[in-house]
């Protein structure tokens, strides 16, 4: 069987990287790993029992990635501590390997799924968009979900993340040499789609789907 692409998708938070991941996994037919959520697991369960993040990264629980909670600012924010911690890296590393190994191929996003996870992967895409741009998304996002919050809070959070995450010594968040850039600042979901799309297929992978 031929191996299919494996696909690895980095930026910072609210770039859109995790939508565009979800609907090329979906127009590929490939399985899609949010490493995000790893992250987000290791940060909220060491947050509400206390435990050493290393500890619990290497005995993470199927049952520890299904919490509502996951998704919220809180997580995200206990996700980018624990994720400077080298251990944790360490820990989660080979499980993120295996899954970009599956003979089908694989779509991954995440901060560095081109640069330390799949550092062979076929296609790399680096999604950015400004601090403002990110910013409005997530709070208009939050306010739809009834969340009760300013929007210079959101941007702050937004900023505090992306520099723990750029600075960090372990695998910080920067483009592989050979990423695509695709800046979504003025694009939506479709036209971030359609330019990812129009990359992939022009390094010759195409959807065999019906
Ligand atoms: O993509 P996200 O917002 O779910 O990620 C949450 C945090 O996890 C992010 O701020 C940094 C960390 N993270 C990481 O360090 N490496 C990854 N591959 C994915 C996420």
């Amino acid at each position: 069987m031929t191996k299919g692409p494996v696909i690895a998708i980095d930026g910072p938070a609210g770039a859109g990287k995790g939508t565009l991941a979800r609907r090329l996994a979906t127009h590929f037919g490939l399985p899609h790993l949010d490493t995000g959520l790893l992250y987000r697991a290791v940060g909220l369960k060491a947050e509400k029992t206390g435990g050493s993040p290393a500890e619990i990264s290497a005995g993470l629980e199927p049952s520890d990635l299904a919490d509502p909670e996951l998704r919220t600012d809180e997580a995200g924010q206990a996700a980018s501590k624990v994720a400077v911690i080298q251990q944790v890296r360490a820990n989660l590393l080979d499980f993120q390997r295996k899954f970009a190994a599956q003979a089908t191929g694989a779509v991954l996003d995440g901060r560095d799924t081109g640069t330390v996870i799949c550092p062979d992967a076929p296609v790399k895409l680096f999604v950015t968009a400004s601090v403002e741009a990110r910013a409005e998304r997530r709070y208009r996002e939050l306010r739809a979900k009834g969340v009760d919050t300013i929007k210079p809070r959101v941007l702050a959070e937004m900023a505090e993340r992306d520099r723990r995450d750029s600075e960090r010594a372990a695998a910080p968040l920067k483009a592989a040499p050979d990423a695509y850039h695709l800046d979504t600042s003025d694009m939506d979901a479709d036209a971030a789609f359609a330019a990812a799309l129009a990359f992939i297929e022009r390094k010759g992978f195409r959807s065999t789907g019906p």
